[in-house]
């Protein structure tokens, strides 16, 4: 589906900085799911069936009164992702046709479910889907109401075109894993999210910001990386497995978090961030040979995070912003291992003893 190779992102032929310049997200979903950009008909039709499956049902509702007011975002997209298995009417059908429907009813309600998260905690009522308006301007809408910022919408639109694909990271090989047993694509997306939880994964959003809240200041920055050498801590929002000199998404998430930081009133995150940036590189030669080179690369998910923030997004969120992004690619992974499918097993090196007998327990 992609091609990700150092400083280099390409969806289905399209390199990420064309699709992030030029398109909506509805065209790079399409382009994820169908292999090809929709023409004028093919994408108001997907905005439609969009348009049409955005609300989320009284038993999701439910479910989300239902769920502790301290669980995670990620808990709770998890856990309705899941559940909306036992309501989706495909359920148990792999074809792609079926699987094409069940990824456009995903898509469309986790901003639902997401945005009405976000307003239960804050002690709001949920705002309904709006159908004259499209992705990222419902997810805005349902979150803040007349209340955006004015850049969110054309912001977000980007970052979740810029988070929706990505090979063979973690969490869609998670989903491929699970998909490859035969298992529906609520099962490998499910799968998909907990993956994507964890800190070494997307979870490096939230990680950024944590890292600096506890940074501070940026007068506090060259202390920090100091002894962030000393004890090999591992700085969120640095380190790549694929890429070695850039990311390639980081710069438009850069550009965006510089731009939002202008007007931003809160904590001076970029200026701790660009400072942060600076004594690490400076500092390479104190690291590792294998760590210097990964903190070579900034990550998508430094940039994204002070950009999520900047807009008003509470900063233990950005990770499920992130998934609302990922959620094309992880379907259309998910259909391309069933259109083709071999269950996936490696093999596992086993070093322990072998030929032991058996003793009792009262001998043992
Ligand atoms: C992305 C990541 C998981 C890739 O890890 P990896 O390719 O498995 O690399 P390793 O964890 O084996 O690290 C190799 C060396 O680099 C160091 N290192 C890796 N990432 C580091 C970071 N972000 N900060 C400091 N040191 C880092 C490791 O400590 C290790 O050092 P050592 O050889 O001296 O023990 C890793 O860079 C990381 O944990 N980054 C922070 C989390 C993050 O931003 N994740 C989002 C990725 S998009």
């Amino acid at each position: 589906m992609s091609l990700v190779e150092d400083n280099k992102l390409v969806y289905r032929g399209y390199d990420i900085d064309e699709l992030v310049e030029h398109a909506e997200y509805e065209e790079v979903a399409y382009l994820l799911l169908n292999g090809e950009l929709p023409d004028k008909t093919q994408l108001r039709d997907f905005k439609q069936e969009l348009t049409r499956h955005r609300a989320i049902s009284p038993f999701i509702r439910e479910l989300l009164a239902q769920m502790s007011e301290n669980a995670t975002a990620m808990d709770v997209l998890r856990t309705a992702a899941s559940a909306s298995a036992s309501e989706d009417p495909a359920e148990g059908d792999n074809s792609q046709d079926a699987e094409y429907r069940k990824a456009i009813r995903l898509t469309a309600k986790l901003p639902t479910i997401l945005a009405a998260y976000i307003r239960r905690r804050r002690g709001e009522q949920p705002i309904p889907p709006d159908p004259a308006l499209g992705h990222a301007e419902n997810f805005a809408r349902m979150t803040w109401g007349t209340k955006m910022h004015p850049r969110a919408v054309e912001v977000l639109n980007a970052a979740f075109i810029l988070q929706a694909e990505h090979g063979m990271n973690a969490s869609t090989f998670a989903a491929r894993i699970t998909a490859g047993t035969g298992a529906d694509m609520h099962a490998a997306v499910t799968a998909a999210f907990g993956a994507l939880k964890g800190p070494l994964h997307g979870g490096a959003t939230d990680g950024t910001m944590r890292m600096l809240d506890e940074i501070g200041s940026p007068d506090h920055v060259e202390a920090f990386v100091d002894k962030a050498i000393e004890r090999k801590y591992k700085f969120s929002g640095f380190g790549h497995r694929v890429y070695r000199t850039e990311d390639p998404r980081a710069k438009h998430l850069r550009r965006f978090a510089s731009e939002l930081s202008r007007t931003w009133q809160g904590p001076p995150y970029f200026e701790i961030q660009d400072r942060l940036a600076r004594a690490i590189a400076e500092r390479r030669p104190k690291m590792s040979p294998a760590a210097a080179e990964k903190v070579n690369v900034v990550n998508v998910d430094y940039f994204a995070a002070t950009t999520y923030t900047f807009l008003g997004i509470p900063a233990d969120l950005g990770t499920s912003i992130f998934a609302l992004g990922r959620i094309a690619g992880w379907c259309g992974h998910i259909m391309e291992q069933h259109a083709d499918n071999r269950l996936i097993r490696p093999e596992s090196e086993y070093t322990g003893p072998v030929g032991k007998r058996w003793v009792p327990v009262a001998e043992r």
